[in-house]
């Protein structure tokens, strides 16, 4: 016999044949755009390390998300970049801070976006770390887990006084989100929901975050509380502790180097699983499309299905405007 029987290409002949047959359609719709809140008025600051990335006064922030939801993406994800940074990261629940006044404004201007905010220590301590720190009795400096949760229900409440629709921890503090979940509903905010960043690894590719959030630790690292690179049961654990605290939502988080964890957390989970498509990896195609080494927006469209054929079904991305344009959103 000459031929095959079975010849795959016949189905690759056309374009229209292509989409025909594609299974993983990547939409506006699967796409948060995250954005970086800071005092003032007209400011637009670009990261170096992020081209087209910026620390946005709240105008340019409703500018910003309002290009966003034009071309179709629904949601967006907040982070706070505040006046005044102490030990306990107090302005983390400041209702006149950076992050309250967006929310407030964005459901103001567009009600039907979806509001999600980050809920973490990190960007308002002084030290950097994701939340308040004690002296072990060996003299190890480290995370104060049950203090921290306390400071975290107060800035997940101050978020959804201002409006959130879903606030989102990206701690790792143990046990909290349960602890969340019912100071919301002791508030009376049993609708607004919580996206769990549930698998979070301690990655080097959230670099250029760092230099957003200005939230790089001053001294140490994350390992004490994010997520060994080289483990996958730990996820799944992770996650499922996560679910019975009451997460609506998990995410995975970086993405790229992590899609098999993505693919094993939506098999485990019936709740929407995120990832996030962090700012290293955002980088990193910047830099290689600049530099003329990639075609960048073929590039940036492949890693996105790819986060979605592994199984995510929300992508948060610094592309998100960017990609849904391309998409023709
Ligand atoms: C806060 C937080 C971080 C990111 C999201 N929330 C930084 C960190 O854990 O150091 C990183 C996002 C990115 O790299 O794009 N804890």
């Amino acid at each position: 016999m000459p031929y095959p029987e079975r010849r795959p290409r016949r189905l690759r002949t056309t374009e229209t044949m292509r989409r025909m047959v594609r299974e993983t359609q990547l939409t506006p719709s699967d796409l948060v755009l995250p954005l970086f809140a800071m005092p003032g008025k007209d400011q637009r600051n670009e990261v170096g390390s992020m081209p087209g990335v910026f620390q946005l006064s709240v105008d340019q922030i409703v500018r910003d998300a309002r290009e966003a939801h034009d071309a179709g993406v629904p949601a967006v994800i907040l982070f706070g970049l505040p006046e005044h940074k102490d030990g306990e990261g107090s302005s983390g629940w400041d209702p006149e801070g950076p992050v309250a006044r967006s929310v407030a404004a964005l459901k103001d201007a567009m009600p039907e976006l979806v509001v999600i905010t980050d809920v973490c220590m990190c960007e308002y301590t002084d030290h950097g770390h994701c939340g308040k720190l004690v002296r072990t009795r060996s003299g190890r400096v480290e995370v104060d887990n049950d203090a921290t949760l306390e400071l975290l229900c107060k800035e997940a409440l101050c978020h959804a006084r201002a409006g959130a629709d879903i606030v989102a921890p990206s701690d790792m503090m143990d046990g909290r989100i349960g602890a969340i979940r019912d100071a919301l509903d002791g508030d009376g905010f049993s609708e607004v929901a919580i996206l769990s960043y549930a698998a979070k690894y301690a990655s080097a590719f959230y670099g250029p975050f760092r230099d957003a959030a200005d939230s790089a630790p001053k001294e140490g690292d994350r390992r004490g509380y994010q997520m060994d690179p080289a483990n996958a049961r730990e996820a799944l654990a992770e996650v499922e502790l996560d679910l019975d605290e009451g997460a609506d939502m998990v995410m995975v988080k970086p993405a790229l180097s992590y899609l098999d964890i993505i693919t094993k957390v939506r098999e485990l989970s019936d709740v929407p699983v995120a990832a996030y498509n962090v700012s290293g990896e955002y980088s990193m195609v910047k830099a290689a499309a600049a530099a003329g080494c990639i075609d960048g927006t073929r590039v940036m469209l492949e890693i996105l299905t790819s986060i979605k054929r592994a199984g995510a079904d929300l992508i948060l991305s610094y592309h998100a405007t960017e990609a849904a344009r391309a998409l023709g959103g």
